[in-house]
């Protein structure tokens, strides 16, 4: 097993060199620390109030990566430039009809948290995470998605091993991950898993519009190194940086704790973004970089 490096968290948030080292040998960064714990109970707080408003009656979705389902649904492809949340598949029965409270029915909140929520964009623009994403190589960052893994007690479901860059496609590819831990995860809550180095691998799928609908295209049939998955426990304030091709995902909760997790995604903007992204902005929401005044 090829065991991840852990970091502590550097004034500026610049990488230092052994972490860069760490970053192109392993596709993956561990940063301890890197947030405080006041920040993520202020994303919590604001993720709770986001789901005190909303109305499940209004047009939810149900999210599952086992069965993608949603994917054509105007509800997920319209959230883009929006905050909407999205319910666990085992939350809602035949009818739609959730089976249990909302709060304990939520699968995630995206995608535009970052420009949308004052308090997700302050956290979201630290100059910390500005100097990282320029560190590891994003010389004009734009933050494109954002999201609120809420993985609830019992029914938080699994995210299947997959590639970041098969969702958010750019000529050449950009993609980098930030995954912070806004609670404690641990392999009993299902914490992050991935294949340290497999971001060397090639792209296996490519999500994008096809004719209209939104397909899961095969590119490469490599299967995943299973064999080298190693589990990522990420005390809270701990950020897990993904290279876009790294291979991750996590296990189901079946704890009694919640794992709530803040990610979010950034490209660079000298790359060129595909008009079949799935995600795409109003011409009045443009992608923004870390600087944007809110
Ligand atoms: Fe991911």
């Amino acid at each position: 097993m090829n065991a991840v490096p852990r970091f502590a968290a550097t004034a500026t948030g610049a990488p230092t060199p052994a972490m860069l080292a760490a970053w192109d040998r392993d596709g993956v960064l561990v940063i301890e620390d890197a947030v405080s714990h006041a920040d993520c109970d202020s994303l919590i707080e604001r993720s709770r109030a986001i789901v005190d408003d909303w109305d499940p009656t209004s047009g939810a979705a149900v999210f599952s990566t086992t069965a993608p389902r949603h994917a054509a649904d105007r509800y997920f492809r319209e959230s883009g430039d929006a905050i909407r949340v999205f319910l666990e598949d085992g939350a809602v029965d035949a009818d739609g009809t959730l089976t249990r409270p909302k709060h304990a029915a939520v699968n995630k909140l995206g995608h535009a948290m970052h420009d949308l929520d004052p308090v997700f964009d302050r956290v979201s623009r630290r100059p910390t995470l500005a100097a990282l994403a320029c560190g590891l190589g994003l010389a004009d960052p734009r933050l494109v998605q954002s999201m609120v893994i809420w993985k609830p007690p019992s029914i938080g479901g699994a995210v299947t091993c997959h590639q970041d860059a098969t969702f958010l496609i750019t000529d050449p590819p950009s993609v980098i991950g930030f995954w912070l831990a806004l609670e404690d995860a641990d392999a009993g809550n299902g914490c992050l898993f991935v294949i340290p180095g497999g971001h060397r691998g090639p792209l296996r799928q490519r999500f994008h519009e096809v004719g209209g609908e939104l397909v899961t295209e095969a590119l490469d049939s490599t299967p995943f190194d299973e064999s080298a998955t190693v589990p990522l426990p990420a005390p809270k304030g701990t950020l897990v940086v993904l290279h876009g091709t790294l291979p991750h995902g996590s296990a189901p909760n079946t704890s009694e704790r919640s794992r709530m997790a803040y990610t979010l995604h950034a490209v660079d903007g000298a790359a060129r973004w595909s008009a079949g992204n799935w995600l795409q902005r109003a011409s009045d929401i443009p992608f923004h970089g870390f600087e944007r005044s809110a």
